[in-house]
């Protein structure tokens, strides 16, 4: 039998009832997310956004709406009128907000039946990813990720009011646009009325952010989706939102301090949590120098000791060779971890390889003695110099890698990573922030060989460097700055070129012909002659932002319709193909089936 809302209205949510409204009547509406038949009485949990409730069907009560509930099964929708009432003694769930009372039902509907769920919703942990994905629809009633998609709600909300508060403007800019380079390759989009162009999905607002300072805005941000064609990871999606920020007549120090104030306010506001500001700072060359990346994560210690110069000379071809040949040696004391089996020791060398390692040598301190197969290699005053180098104590591992500079930085970087979780330091309840600056302008791209912009073609140089972006580019430091929280990059800005010369002269350092700059870029170009005020911004990646403040392993659990690795949406089956004739209407003919 099919029941309507009729003239129902509710009185509330199920999820917020608590003992003050004991004696009350109120009329729910949810899901029946669980059932439970106790001898005459039937109990369901009814579910809606804010929590669950627990209704009562007593045969003495109604006969006829207690014969409903027999009937009703997991996510039937269901309507109930009845009476609060506090729950018999013993009965109390203290882990719940409603726990204290439970609603007497007078009356019922079934707004409408449910198929049985292809997995049920408390048991998703051992569902794999991919079915959840196609009934996204399912997944998503999941309490766990209402929660943070509720919070994540809060996020950009706290985001508008503070940033309005200081008098930012919400500005929207277009999707249907020329390609904007931050890296990454384009979304392309045909044009129909102009047949053979296309338009860019914006891989960020960053050109038009800047035109709208040249405009006099002053203050711009955008809660903004941007488009990239990159190969995924768990904290990347090929179209992500960014809190983007752009002003006028400020300085480096000037925007750190209001978005340390936008950090501050947003973990207050969604989190419960004080960040102490200011948040540090750090150098890039000082965070490769100790952590061996740029996005280290702070939350506890294994930096990387620097041992070039003690092994260099030493009678250890591998290191000798290396130094010899430009390339370094550092290391990582791993505290405790002497006890590692041969097995967890090359399962540790094999991860190294992936970014480059040839290998990773060892030493164990074990009865005040190093025990390793390089131990005889080295005179005692080079072991000496190592152990204080190292911090080294009893029972400590003490792990080498010797090669080119990116290579020994990237692979122990991310050993530490690995070990430290491995290890269990990784408190999600932390936040542990950092601004890195001073990162490179340029660095020189290899495969391409040519000069590549480290954050975006727009950065400036810093004042003092301004001379080496032609001289020695690779010298050249930018006014760039990230912030990070706990190894993640969340944000990414720089105080930008708002010369033209300078902005010209970057663009033929990265590679532009003179008419490829004025065929992508010519519209900044000239824009930048008829004044443009000093400026600079950030942007930074909610989706990641609201990762960390959920502890999710993944950015895919705080996007209400996230892609899979494949850039597909399994749930609408997108990307997909389309009629012939709408090709046709766009003049394109497909290569590929
Ligand atoms: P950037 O490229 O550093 O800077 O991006 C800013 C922040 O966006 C997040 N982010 C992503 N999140 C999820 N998936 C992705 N594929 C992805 N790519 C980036 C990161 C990053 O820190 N226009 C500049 C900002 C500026 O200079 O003002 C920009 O886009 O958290
Ligand atoms: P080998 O002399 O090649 O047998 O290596 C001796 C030890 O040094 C092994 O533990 C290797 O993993 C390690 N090793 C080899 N090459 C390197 C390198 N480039 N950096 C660090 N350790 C290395």
């Amino acid at each position: 039998m099919i029941e309507f809302l009729g003239d129902w209205k509710r009185t509330g949510y199920c999820g917020d009832l608590t003992a003050a409204d004991i004696g009350s009547s109120v009329t729910l509406m949810g899901w029946a997310h669980r059932r439970r038949d106790h001898g005459g009485l039937i109990f369901i949990d009814l579910r809606d956004r804010e929590g669950l409730a627990q209704i009562v069907f007593d045969p003495e009560v109604s006969k006829e709406t207690h014969g409903k509930a027999e009937d009703v099964r997991s996510e039937f929708v269901l309507a109930v009128k009845g009476k609060v009432i506090p729950r018999p003694e013993g009965t109390v769930n203290p882990n719940l907000k409603t726990g204290a009372v439970e609603i007497v039902v007078s009356e019922c509907k079934i707004l409408n039946p449910s198929k049985t769920l292809p997995f049920t919703l408390d048991e998703y942990v051992d569902v794999a990813e991919n079915l959840r994905l196609k009934y996204r629809y399912l997944d998503l009633r999941r309490p766990q990720l209402q929660e943070s998609i509720i919070l994540r709600s809060r996020v950009a909300q706290t985001t508008r009011k503070y940033l309005s508060d200081n008098g930012f403007l919400e500005i929207e800019t277009p999707f249907l646009t020329k390609s904007t380079p931050e890296g990454a390759r384009d979304f392309l989009v045909p044009s129909r009325i102009n047949k053979g162009q296309f338009y860019a999905l914006p891989q960020s607002p960053q050109i038009f952010k800047q035109i709208l300072m040249i405009s006099g805005y002053d203050r711009y941000f955008q809660v903004v989706r941007c488009f990239r064609d990159e190969d995924l990871r768990a904290d990347r999606q090929p179209e992500f939102t960014q809190i983007d920020c752009e002003m006028s007549f400020i300085d480096r120090d000037d925007i750190i301090k209001m978005m340390e104030g936008l950090m501050a306010t947003i973990f207050r506001e969604a989190k419960g949590v004080e960040i102490e500001l200011p948040v540090p700072r750090m150098t890039y060359q000082e965070a490769i120098r100790r952590f061996g990346v740029d996005n280290p994560d702070l939350r506890f210690g294994l930096e990387l000791v620097e041992l070039t110069d003690v092994v260099k000379g030493s009678g250890f071809k591998v290191f000798a060779d290396v130094a010899a040949s430009g390339g370094i040696i550092k290391g990582l004391n791993a505290k405790k971890c002497a006890t590692f089996s041969r097995k967890e020791i090359d399962d540790l060398t094999e991860f190294v390889k992936i970014y480059g390692a040839k290998g990773l040598a060892y030493v164990k301190i074990e009865n005040g003695e190093w025990h390793s197969p390089i131990a005889k290699f080295f005179t005692a005053d080079e072991i000496a110099a190592m152990n204080k180098a190292y911090g080294a104590e009893e029972g400590d591992l003490l792990l080498f890698v010797a090669d080119k500079p990116k290579v020994v930085n990237d692979s122990l970087g991310k050993l530490r990573n690995l070990l430290a979780k491995n290890l269990g330091l990784l408190d999600k309840n932390n936040f542990v922030f950092v601004w890195i600056t001073d990162f490179p302008l340029l660095e020189w791209d290899e495969d391409e060989k040519r000069w590549a912009a480290v954050h975006h073609p727009f950065t400036a140089p810093m004042d003092e460097d301004v001379d080496y972006v032609e001289s020695d580019p690779g010298r050249c430091r930018a006014k760039a700055y990230d912030l990070v929280l706990n190894g993640n990059e969340i944000g990414g800005g720089s105080i930008r070129i708002h010369q033209e010369v300078i902005q010209s002269l970057m663009f033929k350092m990265l590679g532009h012909s003179e008419e490829d700059k004025r065929e992508k870029f010519g519209f900044l170009l000239d824009a930048l002659e008829y004044g443009t005020p000093p400026h600079g911004g950030i942007a930074f990646g909610l989706d990641r932002l609201v990762m960390l403040l959920t502890g999710s392993d993944s950015i895919r659990d705080v996007i209400a319709f996230p892609k899979t690795q494949k850039g597909t949406c399994l749930m609408s089956e997108a990307p997909s193909t389309v009629d012939d004739k709408q090709l046709r209407e766009l003049g394109i003919k497909t290569l590929a089936k």
